[in-house]
């Protein structure tokens, strides 16, 4: 683990090692307009001092967004159509992504390439604090061998939330937060995995209780809000002004897609903390250890059709979580050995 004070290139040399980067390989960085210069940059260097031959994919764009404004608009970006790029991209074996490229057509072009992708928009202190470890990995692909042999995902909380998910074919999403496996995605930093139910089922409630945070508004409630979850999509979201809010968020995107239920995971990682008042797009929450992270819209990531801009992340505490009869999650702490912390 990097020491505190690191400059950005050492930093991220450290991260393109563990990305498995070395001499012949070849690393694309995709930025777009003045946003996140000097992380490409950085990167670039980072990556010439591998060895690695270095490709610079910089969009001009007057319409560049912060990673705040991207994370709330996902699916549409620069890229489409920009087929010259989208063919240096291919062509890498690692793209380093300072656009935000998650669930859009384009990302799953480029991996189905078979290029790695590694996702880096958060602030450096973020980054920084959340560094990656082989440890972290360990963990996160233990809770994968478990979810890929699971038929169904129940999670609860003292609040009410009792909602059952059926588990099918469908793809499992691990983010560690570095990734040396062609055409797989991950996002620095990271510290969960996730997938996603069997479309059009999954049935119960979701209750988010005071305190739970909702992504990408970087809010923690201050009042329960119910989710209603019929047929694999939320059919009503109860509670006070709060739910309200939410409600008219998701209407204003006159999409019925939205409301279908999206991944569904828990975080595993120890170093996160419950808080929005990080900057960036708020991985602290989403990867916290123990948190269910619930969420709500899109389904490509998955191999799924569904790629309504709408995406709520809603990570919660204190809940329990079962794939099929074992615990996985009991109260906000980790009960498989092999998935729990050092020292928890
Ligand atoms: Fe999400």
């Amino acid at each position: 683990m990097p020491r505190a004070g690191t400059n950005m290139v050492e930093l991220f040399r450290e991260e393109l090692e563990l990305c498995g980067v070395g001499p012949g390989e070849r690393v694309a960085v995709l930025s777009e307009g003045d946003q996140l210069r000097d992380y490409a940059e950085a990167f670039l260097t980072a990556a010439r001092a591998l060895g690695a031959d270095v490709e610079d994919v910089n969009l001009r764009s007057d319409g560049a967004k912060s990673a705040s404004e991207r994370i709330a608009h996902l699916g549409k970006n620069s890229l489409t159509g920009d087929r010259a790029a989208m063919e240096t991209l291919k062509a890498a074996d690692l793209v380093v992504d300072h656009m935000l490229l998650l669930f859009s057509r384009e990302q799953i072009e480029i991996q189905e390439a078979g290029t790695r992708m590694l996702l880096v928009v958060e602030p450096f202190e973020v980054l920084e604090r959340l560094f990656p470890s082989e440890d972290l990995r360990r963990r996160v692909e233990a809770g994968e061998a478990r979810l890929a042999k699971a038929r169904t995902l129940r999670f609860t909380n003292a609040a009410g939330t009792d909602v059952t998910y059926q588990l099918g074919e469908r793809p499992i999403l691990t983010e560690y937060g570095y990734t040396d496996t062609p055409g797989r995605w991950d996002h620095w930093p990271g510290g969960f995995l996730s997938t996603i139910g069997a479309k059009g089922r999954g049935e119960g409630r979701v209750v988010m209780d005071r305190g739970d945070i909702v992504y990408p508004h970087k809010r923690m409630l201050g009042e329960p809000v119910e989710f209603v979850v019929r047929d694999g999509a939320v059919a009503d979201i109860r509670g006070g002004a709060e739910a309200a809010e939410l409600r008219k968020f998701m209407e204003s995107y006159q999409d019925p897609r939205a409301y279908a239920l999206s991944h569904i995971g828990w975080g595993l990682n120890d170093r996160c903390e419950w808080t929005v008042e990080r900057p960036g797009i708020g991985m602290d929450g989403r990867a916290y250890y123990g948190n269910v992270l619930f969420s709500l819209g899109p389904d490509t990531e998955f191999g799924g059709d569904n790629d309504t801009e709408c995406h709520l992340d809603l990570p919660m505490r204190r809940c329990s979580l079962w794939l099929d009869d074992e615990l996985i999650v009991k109260d906000g702490e980790v009960i498989p050995e092999d998935m729990r912390a050092p020292g928890r």
